[in-house]
């Protein structure tokens, strides 16, 4: 009896906070392996409804999961007209994501509030991408569905009912005393009278990102010219300046598959009149034709804010916010009035004329030029709503003015957020420290986004080349002159290694196109973490740091992350060096890996020191690894071009790949005009022989002579 009393009393007490002060979560399975939570009363306009996310049919195909989670730790209570959730953690697990972070891969522990903003030096939760998702090394993922700034504490608080307390020590005698106690919660406040939350399981944690990602239709497929290689040209050119920039990548042989005008296109910008600056660029029709007869696409820098000169003015006036952005006005892109005026000017003045994407700048922050908190907005959604949401709707509704005129586009934008996988836009900033960059770039496949480790300028030939390394191994390979007018040959000393570089980068077009079409189908990011790879330590090494004794006598143990190796699509491992350095470690994971240009066996499983020299970005493939390469080109195949292709294999496994098709330029594919071409790499009698599965009828085929390269043997 006595034993029952207690029971009961423990049942009732560990029930008081859900039952009382809490608000019951629904859950229900709506895709296999995700679960929706909801709670309260969520806000009516949310982050996936800002994207209008629809959900790949992939999904559908995925197996049964069961609830990662232990379903009854997950609560949620309204307090104050907020909502506060709580999820379970248990010790050694470890978390990633909590949007595009720049200094820190490991979000155990931490405090933030996602904030869209631009990155200014630290993790603190305001950045390019404050996506609310997180996952988790034990194999699942979680989403709050909400436009609001949100609160995370990471496992950092700690609640007299914890069901895991930290150990109580005596800082007086304990050494080991922490001034972190453990914590086994992740809380989130979110400023809303309910949640929508999203359970995403595994079993490995790239299959939760993988359903994240899905969800919102699965990761962007960019037109293969979009791969190839990018230079933004000083703001201030004319249409004569860019004609010769083309002529001179040409004539020296450097690639180049598109240029990016900045804001002088524009008659007027800051704010921003959308139209040709007649002045620059008297016949835009005829200089669009023209770039496109050399092969060279153009993309129109822009923001959105609307100069009181601009044509639209006066239209689009009544739907937008009450504060100016550099004396422009704010569409209230959540109203569907104020984008069919923005994007019918863009689709006229610039996509009628061949025009092939944007960067779509300063949607993101500084605080000290966007609209403040205080505005209001015609849609009546509040300022924060629109602050978090206005990089999913410029991506969002630009891309769907590309998809009306059957065109793929491949751009840039400076703030995105949950659900913005599927919209073919590049994160970039101003920030410009290498090292941060490397980092952005792993955390973005953490987050369902896409960053770019941009070039602008450098003071030494040596930083020039590093950096030009690491933007040919990311989403987009970019040099972006706007200010510096450099061009890639600018330091002689290292332009030969610049154009192999460049040249690389076009030869292993068929890889890159893969990688993103897994993206697009499957979900899975093409530039990831290290913890994503199997056989990678999940551990996270907590080193005490060397502070004064004397100052403080109780040492904090600090997580020693690794930040500068990723994963480049399913079988690269790229370890670049930055300026300065001219000797690494590399961690390879278990199994053996191959040097990328030489095909000998770099190492087993084990932590390597390479001294690579300067010319090459250290590259490692995994055992049995297959990487499709092409020609160096000075542009991407276009539609209906056909590619010889050279199937490279690295090891001694066997090997294989499933190579992707398609015409590379229109939305084609999406009424299934692709295919995917099997390739089998087999040791017979001792030697290795190659195969790939015959084109299919009616699907389309880019394939020319296929040829094969065991680079091992
Ligand atoms: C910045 C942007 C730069 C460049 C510049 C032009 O905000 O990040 O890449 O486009 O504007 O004014």
């Amino acid at each position: 009896m006595r034993y029952l009393c207690h029971v009961l009393s423990i049942l009732i007490l560990s029930s008081i906070p859900a039952l009382l002060f809490g608000q019951i979560i629904t859950w229900k399975e709506i895709h296999p392996g995700i679960w929706k939570g909801t709670a309260g009363k969520p806000d009516a306009y949310d982050l996936l409804k800002a994207a209008e996310a629809t959900a790949s049919p992939a999904l559908a195909r995925l197996p049964k999961q069961d609830f990662p989670l232990d379903q009854t730790a997950i609560t949620c209570q309204l307090n104050n007209g907020k909502s506060y959730v709580r999820l379970p953690l248990q010790r050694d697990e470890q978390l990633y994501g909590f949007g595009l972070n720049f200094q820190t891969i490991h979000q155990r522990g931490r405090i933030m509030q996602l904030h869209a903003d631009h990155y200014g030096k630290s993790d603190n939760g305001r950045t390019h991408a404050p996506v609310p998702f997180y996952v988790s090394s034990l194999g699942y993922g979680v989403f709050v569905n909400s436009a609001k700034y949100i609160d995370v504490y990471a496992g950092s608080g700690v609640r007299k009912d914890a069901k895991n307390p930290p150990k109580v020590m005596d800082r007086n005698t304990d050494k080991n005393w922490e001034a972190h106690p453990y914590s086994d919660a992740v809380e989130m406040l979110i400023p809303a009278e309910g949640i929508e939350i999203y359970v995403f399981a595994g079993p490995k944690p790239v299959n939760a990102i993988e359903r994240f990602n899905l969800m919102s239709g699965g990761g962007c497929l960019p037109p293969r010219w979009g791969l190839g290689f990018t230079q933004r040209v000083h703001r201030l050119y004319t249409d004569e300046q860019v004609k010769q920039e083309a002529k001179a990548f040409e004539e020296k042989g450097y690639p180049l598959d598109f240029i990016g005008l900045e804001p002088g296109w524009q008659s007027k910008s800051y704010p921003c009149t959308f139209e040709w600056d007649r002045t620059r660029f008297p016949d835009p029709a005829r200089f669009v034709k023209e770039m496109d007869q050399m092969g060279v696409k153009i993309n129109l820098w822009t923001n959105p804010y609307v100069s009181p000169d601009a044509a639209i003015y006066k239209n689009i006036a009544p739907y937008t916010g009450t504060h100016t952005v550099w004396n422009g006005i704010v569409p209230d892109l959540s109203m569907p009035q104020a984008r069919k005026i923005l994007f019918d000017q863009f689709e006229k003045e610039h996509v009628r004329i061949g025009v092939s994407g944007y960067k779509i700048d300063e949607v993101d922050g500084f605080d000290s030029y966007l609209w403040p908190d205080v505005a209001t907005f015609p849609s009546g959604h509040s300022s924060e709503q629109i602050r978090q949401t206005y990089g999913l709707l410029v991506q969002k509704h630009s891309f769907d003015m590309f998809r009306r005129n059957n065109m793929r586009t491949y751009g840039l934008v400076r703030a995105s957020n949950a659900g913005g996988a599927p919209f073919p836009y590049v994160i970039y900033n101003d920030n410009y420290s290498h090292e941060d960059f490397i980092t952005a770039l792993i955390n973005s496949g953490y987050t369902g986004v896409l960053w770019t480790p941009e070039v602008r300028a450098s003071k030494t030939a040596e930083e020039w080349l590093r950096r030009f390394q690491t933007v040919c191994f990311s989403p987009m390979a970019m040099i972006n002159a706007w200010s510096s007018s450099m061009q890639p040959w600018t330091f002689p000393e290292v332009a030969p290694q610049i154009k192999a570089l460049a040249e690389l980068r076009m030869q292993m077009m068929p890889y890159w196109y893969t990688e993103f079409a897994k993206y697009h189908y499957n979900g899975t990011p093409p530039f990831r973490g290290m913890s994503l790879e199997e056989g990678f330590g999940m551990n996270v090494r907590k080193e005490k740091t060397p502070t004064n004794l004397q100052d403080n006598p109780y040492e904090e143990a600090v997580t020693r992350e690794v930040k500068d190796q990723y994963m480049a699509g399913e079988y690269l491992l790229v370890a670049p060096l930055f300026t300065g350095q001219t000797t690494r470690k590399v961690i390879l994971p278990k199994g053996k890996w191959y040097d990328f240009y030489t095909g000998k066996l770099a190492g087993d499983g084990e932590v390597i020191t390479i001294t690579p020299g300067m010319d090459r970005i250290p590259v490692f493939v995994k055992d049995g690894g297959i990487i499709p390469m092409m020609p160096a080109s000075l542009h991407a195949p276009r539609a209906g071009q056909k590619t010889d292709i050279e199937i490279r294999h690295y090891g001694q496994k066997n090997g294989s790949y499933r190579l992707y098709d398609d015409d590379g330029e229109t939305f084609a594919y999406e009424k299934g005009a692709f295919a995917w071409r099997t390739i089998h790499v087999e040791r017979a009698g001792g030697r290795l022989k190659g195969s790939i599965s015959a084109p299919e009828n009616g699907k389309p085929n880019s394939v020319g002579n296929v040829t094969w390269r065991f680079m091992t043997e």
